[in-house]
């Protein structure tokens, strides 16, 4: 398997419920590592411009404001196999719907206030890693 990189956000509800050390101890159990990382209050227009893909979308307002009320923990992870990897720790979208265990069955509240989000292919992990964080900023782990 090939070592990849993927971008991973914790969302502001699971930075409100003080969980970033639980999430990043999942992270690290499942052998990926933290290469890039920053706290960061996002504005409407950084909020919109990552989630443009989901502009038609009925939900799309609510999901913007809800990514703009607090500030996100978001990191750059690095291992074998990361996207998917990030992917099997989250969960399913709706909590509800999320194998127990994951992040999203244990910290999420609803479909909405998901607590991470996680790149969900190796194209689009290149670019939001790019929406986010220079060059510079992103280190041989
Ligand atoms: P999506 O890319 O479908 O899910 P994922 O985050 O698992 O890759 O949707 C992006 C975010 O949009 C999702 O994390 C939460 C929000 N969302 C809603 O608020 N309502 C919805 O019905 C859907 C599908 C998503």
């Amino acid at each position: 398997m090939a070592v990849e990189r993927t971008l991973s956000i914790i969302k502001p509800d699971a930075v409100a419920k003080n969980v970033i050390g639980q999430i990043y101890t999942r992270f690290e159990n499942a052998g990926l590592k933290v290469v890039a990382a920053k706290l960061k209050q996002l504005s409407r227009a950084e909020a919109e411009g990552f989630y443009a893909v989901h502009k038609a979308r009925p939900f799309f307002n609510d999901l913007v404001n809800f990514m703009i009320s607090g500030p996100v923990m978001i990191q750059v992870l690095e291992g074998e196999n990361a996207m998917q990897t990030n992917r099997d720790l989250m969960g399913a979208t709706d909590p509800k719907k999320a194998e127990k265990g994951t992040i999203r069955a244990d910290f999420a509240d609803s479909i909405d206030a998901n607590a991470v989000h996680g790149s969900d292919s190796l194209e689009n992990a290149a670019i939001e890693i790019a929406y986010f964080f220079a060059g510079t900023e992103v280190h041989a782990a």
